[in-house]
């Protein structure tokens, strides 16, 4: 599977704010990183071509070197770079920024990051008081803070680091759970000046002052891309896939303990540590699978894996319950929303609620005219839903897909012989 996307998005980040030569190996050469990567570089940070299979470099301009763009920064369809951006740029003292994005990034809430930044002295702009793009930015002074964050959210917490690296004084994030640590990870390997503590990992301490370095960064494989081949495993009969390099980080394995509930056949081979990061192989083979049932304490684990475990709902015996998922709602699409409509064509028996979706697996699907309504995990999720369904499928706006992972129509021609 193709890089880690939220890795590959702090990677070029930190390297672009870092001094020296970031050195990227494993980036994901998808949608979204590549619109990090064309916001950095109208800002002066020079990043090589991003191609399949290539090293990329990032020379970095140093904390403050970022200038101001002569023209509007486009996000395309990606929350972590715009949230990411926004504490990253609400800093750089006298200068102004207009962040945009595509129609479904218009439409999702930026106020959890707005706020928070508010209190440390941004100034950031936008309809409904700064909670939808297009955003302006006009680099204040800011002051460290302690900020408790409303949702367990890596995008806010990393946006408010990025902040917090050139703010006056220090600065504590406070999450009411765990969400993503990779800023954190790599942040401490380009030589910040942060500390996790507090109950498991929750309250994040960082001292500005140190200028960043640039290093070496190997991606491990994404666990959400990995996870629509060890759900198509799990499910086809005869299957028996092992899937390599993919990253373990224990704040992204939720999908592997809702499997192992569900009693998939999931082992995990040849665990290692590359680069600041825990990485296996996933080998899963054919079995029958049990209902699941999971709420909001594992959320943040697998928060993006829930429309391809809404999919493996379908196809167990039992009723499967998933509660507490109320931020799908505001995800590329409503999550819970999307994927009622589109296997309820194919004829699942879902019911949604106002935080999850209640499934009764078992029923037979039949083939149907899907839409991912332009969400990539819902094009994935629903590619193999309809691969299991009985009878041909159509998938319309089948391109989102590439958000995360633009080989995956291939791959799943190459698993399907
Ligand atoms: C991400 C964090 C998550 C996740 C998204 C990537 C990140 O979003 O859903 O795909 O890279 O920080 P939230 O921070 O909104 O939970």
């Amino acid at each position: 599977v193709p890089g880690d996307k939220s890795i590959s998005h702090r990677a070029l980040l930190f390297g672009a704010i870092s001094e020296g030569t970031t050195t990227i190996d494993g980036l994901l050469p998808a949608e979204d990183p590549l619109s990090t990567a064309a916001c950095l570089r109208a800002m002066g940070a020079s990043i090589s071509p991003i191609r399949a299979g290539e090293i990329v470099q990032v020379e970095g301009v140093g904390l403050d070197g970022l200038q101001e763009p002569d023209d509007v920064l486009d996000c395309g369809n990606s929350g972590t770079t715009m949230r990411l951006m926004l504490g990253l740029l609400a800093g750089r003292k006298g200068r102004h920024f207009v962040l945009t994005g595509d129609s479904s990034l218009r439409r999702r809430p930026m106020h959890r990051v707005s706020q928070p930044l508010a209190v440390m002295g941004a100034t950031i702009q936008g309809r409904d008081a700064g909670n939808f793009a297009p955003l302006a930015v006009q680099g204040q002074p800011l002051r460290g803070a302690v900020i408790g964050t409303p949702v367990a959210s890596a995008q806010v917490k990393s946006a408010l680091l990025l902040a917090a690296l050139t703010a006056e004084g220090s600065t504590s994030v406070i999450e009411p759970a765990q969400s993503r640590d990779h800023s954190e990870r790599m942040l401490r390997a380009f030589g910040a000046d942060l500390e996790v503590g507090g109950e498991l990992g929750r309250h994040i301490l960082l001292r500005p002052g140190r200028s960043l370095r640039g290093q070496t960064v190997v991606v491990p494989g994404d666990i959400s891309s990995a996870a629509f081949w060890l759900v198509a495993g799990a499910l086809v009969p005869g299957a028996d896939l092992t899937v390599e390099n993919v990253g373990l980080n224990p704040t992204r394995t939720g999908i592997l303990e809702v499997l192992e509930q569900m009693e998939a056949q999931i082992e995990v081979l040849n665990r290692r540590d590359v680069a600041g990061e825990p990485v296996g192989d996933l080998r899963v083979t054919h079995g029958p699978l049990k209902p699941f049932r999971f709420g909001e304490e594992i959320m943040p684990r697998l928060v993006d894996e829930v429309p391809i475990l809404s999919v493996a709902a379908c196809f167990c015996d039992g009723e499967s319950r998933i509660s507490g998922a109320s931020e799908l709602r505001v995800k590329e699409t409503d999550r819970l929303a999307v994927m009622a409509r589109q296997l309820t064509a194919m004829g699942a028996e879902i019911e949604e609620h106002a935080d999850g979706l209640s499934i009764r697996g078992g029923r037979q699907l039949h083939g149907a005219r899907l839409d991912s309504e332009t969400d990539h995990r819902i094009a994935m999720s629903l590619a193999v839903a309809a691969m299991l369904a009985k009878g041909n499928s159509s998938l319309a706006r089948s391109e989102a897909a590439a958000v995360s992972y633009p080989e995956f129509w291939s791959e799943l021609e190459r698993l399907r012989c």
